[in-house]
């Protein structure tokens, strides 16, 4: 048998939702990551270092006495946010950046940034105590089609900030286009992107295999191949600035399966495993252990996890679903199909 031992890896981008949904998920990420960069889009959203502390307690209070699980938390940037926020967010030792939602881009973004520059003040000070900026990179406007959303965003609002504030750390979430991969490359080293399971994996034709699949529908959306190809070569570049964030994005099916489906792959169920597939089939498996383990906690200035875990070439079959919040299931990347890979517990 096959088996691959790497340091415990950390998932540097991950929604892990609020109540009885955090307490469903929470187990899968758990069992393979040492932290994860938990997202504040909860309803109301995560404004305030008050109310990440709160987030924060709620997790920990979920997790086994004997887990070392760390949960690195984020604000969310709205047009008001108090730039005096970010003293007291680098002062609590318990955020790990802010993050940047558009209005409007994706999943309970609507109290989102309307106009980067009315939060000029506090990207200064997230620049000047060293915050990173998590964001989620596509322009909004309704006229601009929905596959050129990230490479607009790029163009208008990513290059003209990094260029007004140099030393403000980046970190370009769940990347999804050559566009993107470019941007990374050619900025400096403090900028950086995550890169997911899906996008790495699949192209858009993956949402309509068949007919339509809403399983494989987020945000930013699957693109073409030519994208797929350009952040897989990234990602197995061994280039530090592209590393390990699921975006895993819990969603009940009965929200996915409908005529107006919400935008999130759950992955956490299989995250490393995954990759692991991925990484693998592009005949870099060595390369694994620096995108999931070593490349993040270097960017955020965070020491490597001293443990470590194994995985094994073994087949297993994903569930179709598994249990979720309100009586409803959540159905997972794969679910059904096999995975070559499986992490030993
Ligand atoms: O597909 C997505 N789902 N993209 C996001 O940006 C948000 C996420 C969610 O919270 O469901
Ligand atoms: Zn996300």
């Amino acid at each position: 048998m096959t088996t691959l031992r790497i340091r415990r890896p950390d998932d540097w981008h991950l929604h892990l939702r609020d109540g009885e949904a955090l307490a469903a998920v929470l187990p899968h990420t758990v069992r393979q990551f040492g932290r994860a960069i938990v997202m504040p889009n909860l309803k109301p959203p995560v404004t305030t270092t008050a109310a990440a502390r709160a987030y924060r307690e709620r997790i920990m209070a979920l997790l086994p006495a004997t887990s070392a699980f760390q949960p690195l938390m984020t604000l969310y940037l709205t047009d008001r946010t108090d730039p005096a926020e970010i003293a007291v967010a680098r002062a609590s030792g318990i955020v790990a950046g802010c993050k940047l939602y558009p209005a409007g881009a994706t999943t309970n973004s609507d109290s989102g940034v309307t106009d980067i520059r009315r939060i000029d003040a506090v990207l200064e000070r997230m620049a000047e105590h060293g915050v990173p900026l998590q964001v989620h990179a596509e322009v909004t406007a309704a006229d601009v089609d929905v596959f050129d959303r990230e490479k607009r965003f790029i163009d208008e609002i990513l290059v003209p900030l990094h260029l007004r504030l140099p030393s403000l750390r980046i970190v370009l979430e769940h990347a999804t286009t050559r566009a993107a991969a470019e941007f990374v490359k050619a900025a400096r080293s403090n900028v950086a992107a995550t890169l997911t399971p899906q996008h790495i994996a699949m192209n858009r034709n993956a949402l309509f295999a068949g007919g339509i699949r809403p399983h494989h529908y987020c945000l930013p959306v699957l693109k073409r191949e030519s994208d797929r190809v350009a952040l897989l070569e990234a990602a197995v570049s061994g280039d530090p600035r592209f590393f390990l964030g699921t975006d895993s994005a819990p969603h009940a099916r009965a929200a996915k399966e409908t005529a107006c489906g919400c935008a999130g792959i759950y992955s956490a169920h299989a995250a490393i495993e995954l990759y692991a597939e991925t990484f693998e089939a592009a005949g870099a498996l060595e390369r694994l252990e620096g995108f999931a383990s070593e490349f993040g906690p270097r960017f955020y200035g965070l020491p490597l996890n001293a443990g470590f875990i194994t995985l094994e070439k073994r087949e297993w079959i994903v569930p179709q679903h598994y249990p979720f919040a309100g009586g409803d299931v959540l159905v997972p990347l794969r679910a059904g199909e096999p995975l070559a890979w499986r992490m030993t517990d």
